[in-house]
């Protein structure tokens, strides 16, 4: 491809936040993939012009191709850093990987749509795939997590989400592409809401309420923003776009966390922070009030990368 020229990226990956959001896992049926290509391209460009539909109500998404499913479905070409999900586990802290070949991510600020949208998908897909999870998140308060504290406040904005979020002249053949990671948390709210609010606050590293930041001193080494706030080995800061939102029921809730990325090591060095900690074994203390149910890596691949690849 001509390194000039931009291919189009799939709309949710940088997109701004949204009401509401699905999200669909699927496990690919077996020697299907000369059918699945264009099925799977067909989708991705479906979601990509539903986004020019429905621009009153912010629709974008997003199809990614699961890490251990891509060399079955494009066997001539793999992104450079593309590798199954980095599992870890240190005393009670867990982040186990359960991979999925197919994750359909899309969101709206009209649930409606969004139910029709992911019905459509489910059909188009028949007779290839198997729904083997199926999520549905929505804004919670002023974007906030379910632990009660602003979600999303040091994101990449403008035209840095695209820098951090999409493949560039690094890796030509997936340019436009994204390196996306998917852990499903569910959060123990009865044991976090026992906790004192200032407790909570070192725990995050900035006030609930107001969600002002804690000076650099005032940081626990163990509360999550000092755990992943990281940098490489020049002094600059390693980054993700997170494009997480809360989900679930009275019975089972917590954070879809979703990170997209240029690359997949500025998430494993942060989740690794958060697990195992620094030299003197400082882990993230968010991770004692919540677990991760999953964890999936995937690929989403620029639109004209799938439409090619038919
Ligand atoms: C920041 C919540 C998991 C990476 C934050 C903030 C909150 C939060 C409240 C502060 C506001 C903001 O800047 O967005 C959570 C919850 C999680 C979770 C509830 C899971 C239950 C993760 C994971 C990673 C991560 C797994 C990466 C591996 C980050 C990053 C920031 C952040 C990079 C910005 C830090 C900064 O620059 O200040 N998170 N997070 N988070 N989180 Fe998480």
């Amino acid at each position: 491809m001509d390194s000039q020229v931009m291919p189009r990226e799939q709309l949710g990956v940088c997109a701004e936040g949204n009401l509401h959001s699905v999200y669909l896992m699927f496990n690919a049926n077996e020697n299907i993939e000369s059918d699945m290509r264009p099925c799977v391209a067909n989708i991705a460009q479906y979601i990509f012009e539903l986004a020019d539909q429905y621009s009153d109500s912010a629709f974008n998404g997003f199809v990614a191709i699961g890490a251990n499913y891509w060399d079955t479905l494009y066997p001539n070409a793999r992104p450079s850093q593309l590798k199954p999900f980095p599992a870890m586990n240190k005393g009670t802290r867990d982040a186990p990987a359960i991979e999925y070949d197919l994750f359909v991510h899309i969101r709206c600020d009209r649930f409606d749509i969004l139910h029709l949208v992911a019905n459509e998908v489910n059909q188009m897909f028949e007779g290839l795939v198997e729904l083997v999870d199926e999520e549905r998140g929505f804004r919670f308060l002023d974007a906030r997590d379910l632990t009660g504290f602003v979600d999303g406040t040091e994101n990449p904005k403008g035209r840095s989400r695209q820098e951090v979020a999409l493949v560039a002249e690094e890796d030509l053949q997936f340019k436009g592409g994204s390196y996306i990671h998917v852990q499903k948390f569910a959060h123990n709210l009865s044991k976090w809401n026992r906790l004192p609010v200032k407790k909570q606050e070192d725990v995050i590293g900035r006030t609930k309420v107001d969600n002002i930041e804690y000076a650099s001193q005032d940081k626990p080494l163990t509360s999550h923003i000092k755990r992943v706030n990281l940098k490489d080995s020049e002094g600059k800061s390693m980054e993700i776009l997170r494009q997480s939102m809360p989900y679930g029921s009275v019975k089972e809730q917590g954070l879809m966390f979703i990170s997209t990325c240029r690359n997949s090591v500025n998430f494993e060095k942060m989740l690794e922070s958060m697990v195992y900690g620094d030299s003197e074994g400082n882990h993230d203390h968010l991770m004692h009030f919540t677990q991760a149910l999953t964890g999936s890596s995937f690929f989403a691949p620029s639109l004209d990368f799938m439409i090619k690849a038919e």
